[in-house]
């Protein structure tokens, strides 16, 4: 396991020094500043904290406000992949009851969902900020949803620039077009901060920022969870503890799925959050030394004790292809809410339901992690998030594969991009020529 800890190490530095090979572990950004490729960077990023805190002030307050209404009310938020997950688990985990800016993701090309999404805001879209987050800056999805969006507000006379903020690595398609249009505000990312591990650099504080999230107590959460997953005692390190339970559970093979179920309304989107870090890091059909492994770890899962009834006959009696992932939060134990039954309130029926699954499982020889978190807070989702990063790292190490790349999704996005590139090419025929087909 050493030797693993140094090579994950080795692997983010490399990382550093090679963006283009490989992709950094994205929450050292902002919070592990030494590890910037050069002094200059520390400084900018330190310097971009202070931006977006006060950006998003001067949109909250109305200092930006919009040309046609006193202030922002709403956000778009446009991203797909680790561009738009981590925004959404955070919006989801953290967002305050009445947020000064209420938020609504396009995340998929789905004409329904854009057009349900705008028809919502049809009358507030001139209060409406735009963020079009897209690393490369140049992913089809999120280029789709900026054109619907655009078309929208020229639709309703309302000039897009004016509303429209980019997070982007600076001279990408996506940058190059915000500046010359002349859009609000350009919020820069950098090549060695990886999509799915973006949530702590713009990507993820600047749409947290802009609802109210304490951005601060994320990032300090995280950096209580770097600083303890360094620790070379593993039995006190929990990203170790992780990654080799998981290590362990597939026989080193990723042979059993991760199923998650966060006990807990706002941590349902950590499931889909952990499919996005854990999936296209780990699953990696070649090793470091170029030998095939077919390596991975599925994730599904959903929230408990919802979905216990269906998930736990399944992972209870079904095929024992998992390990079970719960997550739990202490707080509900003593929630000062209503009493059901004497003594006994809503919360100690979820606490009690999650303890009664992991005893369910026990019982019949089917493996489960238990990870406990004091409450649902910023400082905890920070660590959640730094906790996870760190164990993929390891587990990567362990099994000697790059975390950091993911070459089946960017042949999947080539692939697409060529079969577009031929629809494009058959309609333009269809155009121009007065074809049969017609
Ligand atoms: O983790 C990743 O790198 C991916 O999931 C990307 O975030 C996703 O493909 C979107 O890419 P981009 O941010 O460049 O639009």
């Amino acid at each position: 396991f050493d030797q693993a800890f140094a090579d994950m190490v080795a692997l983010e530095k490399g990382a550093i020094a090679n963006p283009d090979e490989n992709r950094m572990v994205g929450h050292y950004w902002l919070r592990n500043p030494d590890l910037a490729p050069t002094p200059e960077l520390t400084q900018e990023i330190a310097q971009t904290l202070e931006q977006i805190e006060a950006f998003a002030e001067k949109i909250q307050t109305g200092a930006i406000h919009p040309p046609r209404a006193n202030r922002f009310t709403d956000i778009i938020s446009i991203g797909i992949g680790g561009s738009a997950l981590g925004p959404q688990f955070v919006a989801e985990a953290l967002s305050p009851d009445f947020p000064p800016l209420k938020i609504h993701f396009i995340d998929n090309t789905d004409p329904a969902g854009i057009d349900r999404i705008l028809t919502q805001l049809r009358n507030s879209l001139a209060s409406t900020l735009v963020l079009v987050i897209s690393k490369s800056g140049g992913t089809p999805e999120p280029r789709n949803g900026m054109i619907e969006v655009k078309k929208a507000y020229a639709g309703q006379n309302l000039e897009f620039s004016q509303y429209a903020v980019a997070i982007t690595s600076v001279d990408s398609n996506l940058d190059k077009i915000a500046k010359a249009e002349g859009w609000l505000a350009r919020f820069p990312m950098y090549d060695w901060v990886g999509g799915r591990t973006s949530e702590m650099s713009t990507v993820g504080l600047v749409p947290a920022a802009l609802q109210g999230i304490d951005i601060r107590a994320i990032l300090e959460g995280a950096k209580e969870m770097d600083d303890a997953t360094r620790v070379a005692d593993i039995k006190n390190n929990p990203a170790a503890l992780l990654a080799l339970s998981w290590y362990y559970a597939g026989n080193g093979k990723g042979e059993k799925d991760m199923v998650v179920l966060p006990y807990k309304d706002s941590l349902l989107l950590f499931s889909r959050y952990l499919q996005q870090l854990v999936m296209e890091s780990l699953g990696k059909e070649k090793d470091l030394d170029g030998n095939t492994v077919y390596q991975g770890i599925a994730v599904y899962g959903n929230k408990g004790s919802t979905d216990q009834h269906a998930y736990v006959q399944q992972l209870r009696e079904g095929v024992p292809n998992f390990f079970a992932t719960l997550i739990e939060v202490l707080e509900d134990r003593q929630s000062p809410s209503p009493e059901i039954d004497p003594g006994v309130t809503s919360g100690d029926y979820l606490s009690g339901f999650l303890q009664g699954t992991r005893q369910a499982l026990y019982e019949n020889h089917r493996d489960s992690i238990t990870v406990t978190i004091p409450q649902v807070n910023p400082r905890t989702v920070g660590a959640l998030i730094a906790l996870y990063e760190r164990a993929v790292g390891l587990y990567a190490s362990l099994v000697n594969i790059n975390a950091y790349h993911q070459p089946g999704v960017e042949a999947g996005k080539k692939a697409a991009a060529a079969i577009l590139d031929l629809q494009k090419s058959v309609i333009e025929v269809l155009q121009t020529e007065k074809s049969p087909l017609t």
